[in-house]
C-alpha cells in the first residue's frame, strides 16, 4: 500500500488539458483533419472517465479557443457538430456519475445548436458534486482577464468597489473559473510547449506536462503517464524545497 506522503499517491485536484495534434494525427494517415477531430472527440470521454476513476475532482478541457475562429469555416462548423454529438451521446451517463458541467469562455458567439444543449447540461447538472467538467469554449485567458477587469472597473466607477482594496482574490472572483481550485496540472498533447492563452493566471503555480502523444491517441494510459510525472514533481509555490505549501495562494 502507498503511504499518503508518498509522491506516487499525489493526485492533482484540477487538471487542465490543451488537446492538440488532431490535425497532424489525421494528416499522417492521409485523412481529413475533421477525422482527427472526430477521433479526438471520442478520446475526450475516455479521458474524462479515467480522470474521475483516478480521483481527479475537476477537469478543464480547451475545446475551442477564441483564436480558433481563424480556421476554415468548414472545420469550425465540424468541430461544433462533434462537440454537440459527443455531449448528446454521453450526457446521461456522465450525469449519473454526478458530473457537474461548467463552461468558461464567451458562449454568446456560439451557434444555438451547441450553445443551448451545453447551457442545458450546465443547468441540469448544477447539483452534482462528484466532478467538475469545465469546457473552455470560445475561450482565451486574455479576453477573460479583460472581461474581469471591465467588471471591476464598472464597480469602481459606480462607487461600490474601492480600487485600493482590490487583491488577487478580488480579481480571481471575477474570472470565469471563480469557485474552482487553481489547476494543479496542465497537460498539453502533441509535444508542443505553449500555453496558448489557456488559464494563464490560474496556472501560475501549475505543473506543466508535455505529452508527445497526439490527442486522438491520448487515452487512459497517456493520462496515467502524465499523472505519474506530476506525482514525481516537487511543487514549490515560490518557496525552497524544504518548505511546505502555504495555506492560501499568495495574493501579491
Ligand atoms: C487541436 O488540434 C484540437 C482542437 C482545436 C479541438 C479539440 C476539440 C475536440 C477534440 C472536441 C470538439 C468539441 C467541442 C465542444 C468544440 P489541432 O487541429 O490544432 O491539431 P494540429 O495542431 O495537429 O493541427
Amino acid at each position: 500500500m502507498t503511504a499518503p506522503s508518498d509522491p506516487a499517491s499525489r493526485v492533482p485536484a484540477h487538471v487542465g488539458i490543451i488537446m492538440d495534434g488532431n490535425g497532424r494525427w489525421a494528416e499522417r494517415r492521409g485523412l481529413p483533419r475533421l477525422e482527427g477531430h472526430r477521433r479526438g472527440a471520442e478520446r475526450l470521454i475516455e479521458v474524462v472517465d479515467a480522470a474521475i476513476d483516478r480521483g481527479v475532482r475537476c477537469l478543464t478541457l480547451y475545446a475551442f479557443s477564441a483564436e480558433n475562429w481563424r480556421r476554415p469555416a468548414e472545420e469550425v462548423g465540424g468541430l461544433f457538430k462533434l462537440g454537440e454529438w459527443v455531449l448528446r451521446l454521453h450526457l446521461h451517463r456522465l450525469s449519473k456519475r454526478k458530473v457537474r458541467f461548467r463552461t468558461i469562455g464567451d458562449l454568446g458567439a456560439m451557434p444555438d445548436f451547441i450553445r443551448v444543449p451545453i447551457q442545458e447540461a450546465v443547468a441540469s447538472s448544477r447539483d452534482n458534486t462528484a466532478f467538475d467538467l469545465v469546457i473552455a469554449l470560445n475561450y482565451g485567458s486574455r479576453q477573460e482577464t479583460v472581461r474581469a477587469a471591465k467588471s471591476l472597473a464598472a464597480d469602481a466607477a459606480a462607487g461600490t468597489l474601492d480600487p485600493a482594496s482590490i487583491t488577487w482574490e478580488t480579481l480571481a472572483g471575477r474570472l470565469e473559473t471563480a469557485g474552482l481550485p487553481d489547476p494543479d496540472l496542465i497537460i498539453r498533447t502533441s509535444g508542443e510547449c505553449r500555453l496558448s492563452n489557456f488559464l494563464l493566471l490560474q496556472a501560475a503555480y501549475a505543473e506543466i506536462v508535455i505529452s508527445p502523444t497526439f490527442w486522438p491517441d491520448f487515452g487512459k494510459e497517456a493520462l496515467e503517464a502524465a499523472l505519474a510525472e506530476y506525482a514525481g514533481r516537487e511543487r514549490r509555490f515560490g518557496m525552497t524545497g524544504g518548505q511546505v505549501r502555504p495555506a492560501a495562494s499568495p495574493s501579491a
